[in-house]
C-alpha cells in the first residue's frame, strides 16, 4: 500500500498547518491530529481490511470505466454518491472503483458508519428491501427495469439480445421480488435468509474473513486451501442460523444441485423455442431480427436470466427460485 506511506507526511503537514494558522479548527470542533490518528495509527485492522478489499471484485472487476449514465450510478464510486444525493449520477471525469469512500465517509464523519442505511425501494416493480447493513448492497445489486417492460398480456417484441434485468439481481431475489409470475402461480417469497437475517448480505458475504481470500471486505464466498476450492460457511453458522459448527455446504438440502439442473432444463426448452441463443447464452433478438413472443414466454426467459445471473444457484431464496423455475418449466413444456 504505497499510499499509506504518504500518510505520516500528510498528517505532519496537516498538524503544521493547524499549528501555523492562528484560529484554525480541527474538523467538527475536534483536535485534527487526534482525529486522524484514530484511524491512521499502528493498529492493523484497517490495514487488514484494505488487504481484503484489494482482493475483491469491487476493486478488481475492471468495469468502473462504465462512467456514463445510467451505468455510472452502480459502477463508479462518484456516480453512486451523486445519484443518491441528487438523483443524477453524472459522468465522473476521473472515475474510481467502489471503495472505502463509497460505503463509508471516514473523512467526513470520522468513523466507519455506513454512508447509507435507509431501506431501498427497488426500481423494478417497487418492492422494498430492508435488511440493515445490506441496504447499502441493494442500492446497486438489484434488477434493472427491463426495456421495454413486460405488458400485462399479449405479445412483446424485443430487439436487443441484452434485454432483461442486468447482471446483479441479488437483493430483489433475496427479498422475494421481481421473478415473473404466471396467472395462478403462487411462489413462496419469504425465506429465513431474508426474514430472519437482520443484516442481509453482509451476514454471509462479510463473515469473519479467511485471510484476505474470502469473507470480510473481499465479499467472496469461496477460497483456495491446499489447491482446492473451499466454501466459506462461517456466515452460515451464525448463531440462530445453521449453528453447531458442521454446516455441510452451500448445496444444503441439495438446493444448488436442484437449481442448476432445473436451469439447464429451462435453457433447453428456451433454446428449442428459438428464444435463447445457445451460441452466446443471450436472447435470440436483434434490431435486424426482432423477436415477437408471448408475455409468458418472455417471463420464462426473464426468470431464466435473473436466476442465472443471481449466481447463488438458489441459496439467496431457495423456495422462491425453485417455485419460479418449476412454473417456467411447466409453462414452456405445456405451451
Ligand atoms: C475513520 C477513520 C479515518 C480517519 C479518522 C481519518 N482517515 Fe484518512 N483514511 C482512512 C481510510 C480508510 C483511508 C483509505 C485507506 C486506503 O485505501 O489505503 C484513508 C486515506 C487517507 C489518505 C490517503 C489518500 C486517500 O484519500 O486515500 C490521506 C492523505 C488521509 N487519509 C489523511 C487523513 C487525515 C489528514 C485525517 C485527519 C484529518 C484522516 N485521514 C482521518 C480513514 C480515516
Ligand atoms: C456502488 C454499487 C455497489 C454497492 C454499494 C455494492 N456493490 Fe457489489 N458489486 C457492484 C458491481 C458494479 C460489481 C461488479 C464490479 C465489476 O465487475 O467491476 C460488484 C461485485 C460484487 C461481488 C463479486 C461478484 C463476482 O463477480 O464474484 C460481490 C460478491 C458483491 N458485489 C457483493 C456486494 C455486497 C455484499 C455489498 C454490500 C455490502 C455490495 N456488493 C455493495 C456494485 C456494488
Ligand atoms: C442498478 C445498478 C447497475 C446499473 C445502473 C448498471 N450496472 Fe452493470 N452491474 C451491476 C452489478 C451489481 C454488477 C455485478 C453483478 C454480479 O457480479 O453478480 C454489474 C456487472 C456488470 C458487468 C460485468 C458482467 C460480467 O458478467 O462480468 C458489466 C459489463 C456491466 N455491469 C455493464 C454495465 C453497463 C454498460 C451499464 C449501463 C448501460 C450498467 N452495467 C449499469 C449493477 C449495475
Ligand atoms: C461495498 C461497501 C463497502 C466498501 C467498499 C467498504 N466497506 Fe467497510 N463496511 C461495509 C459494511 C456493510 C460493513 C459492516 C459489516 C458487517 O455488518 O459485518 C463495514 C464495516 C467496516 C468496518 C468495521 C466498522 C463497524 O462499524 O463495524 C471498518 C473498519 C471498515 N468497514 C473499513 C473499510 C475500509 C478501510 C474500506 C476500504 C478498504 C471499506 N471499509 C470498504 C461496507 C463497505
Ligand atoms: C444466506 C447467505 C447469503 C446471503 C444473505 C446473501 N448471499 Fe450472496 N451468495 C451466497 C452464496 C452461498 C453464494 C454462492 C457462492 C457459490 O456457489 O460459489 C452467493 C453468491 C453471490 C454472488 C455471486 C458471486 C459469488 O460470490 O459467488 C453475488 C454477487 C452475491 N451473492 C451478492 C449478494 C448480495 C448483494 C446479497 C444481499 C442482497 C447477498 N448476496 C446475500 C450467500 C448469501
Amino acid at each position: 500500500m504505497k499510499k499509506l506511506y504518504l500518510i505520516p507526511f500528510v498528517l505532519l503537514a496537516a498538524v503544521l498547518f493547524l499549528i501555523g494558522c492562528e484560529g484554525k479548527q480541527g474538523p467538527a470542533g475536534q483536535d485534527a491530529a487526534t482525529v486522524c490518528t484514530d484511524c491512521h495509527n499502528d493498529d492493523t485492522e484497517i490495514w487488514a481490511i484494505v488487504a481484503q478489499y484489494d482482493n475483491s471484485v469491487h476493486k478488481n472487476g475492471g468495469n468502473f470505466e462504465r462512467n456514463t449514465p445510467p451505468c455510472s450510478r452502480c459502477h463508479t464510486s462518484e456516480g453512486f454518491i451523486a445519484y443518491w444525493e441528487t438523483g443524477d449520477p453524472g459522468t465522473p471525469e476521473q472515475p474510481s472503483a467502489i471503495g472505502c469512500f463509497t460505503c463509508h465517509a471516514p473523512h467526513t464523519n470520522y468513523n466507519f458508519d455506513r454512508r447509507y442505511t435507509d431501506p431501498v425501494v427497488l426500481d423494478y416493480l417497487g418492492g422494498t428491501f430492508d435488511a440493515g447493513d445490506g441496504n447499502l448492497c441493494a442500492m446497486c445489486h438489484q434488477i434493472r427495469v427491463p426495456d421495454p417492460e413486460l405488458p400485462t398480456s399479449g405479445n412483446i417484441t424485443l430487439t436487443s439480445s441484452r434485454w432483461g434485468g442486468h447482471h446483479g439481481p441479488q437483493s430483489s431475489l433475496l427479498s422475494g421480488n421481481g421473478l415473473y409470475e404466471f396467472a395462478g402461480s403462487n411462489y413462496d417469497t419469504n425465506h429465513f435468509h431474508y426474514t430472519a437475517n437482520a443484516d442481509g448480505c453482509p451476514t454471509c458475504h462479510m463473515a469473519a474473513p479467511f485471510g484476505a481470500q474470502a469473507g470480510g471486505h473481499t465479499w467472496n464466498m469461496t477460497y483456495i486451501y491446499h489447491s482446492a476450492e473451499e466454501e466459506m460457511v462461517t456466515g452460515c453458522e451464525t448463531a440462530n442460523c445453521h449453528d453447531g459448527g458442521s454446516f455441510p455446504g452451500f448445496s444444503y438440502g441439495d438446493v444448488q444441485d436442484m437449481v442448476t439442473a432445473k436451469l439447464d432444463t429451462l435453457s433447453q426448452l428456451l433454446i428449442s423455442a428459438n428464444i435463447l441463443n445457445p451460441a452466446n447464452g443471450l436472447l435470440n433478438a436483434s434490431t435486424s431480427a426482432p423477436l415477437t413472443i408471448t408475455v409468458d414466454e418472455a417471463g420464462s426467459y426473464l426468470n431464466y436470466q435473473l436466476i442465472e445471473e443471481d449466481r447463488s444457484e438458489g441459496v439467496h431464496n431457495p423456495d422462491y427460485i425453485l417455485n419460479a423455475l418449476d412454473a417456467s418449466i411447466a409453462y414452456m413444456t405445456g405451451r
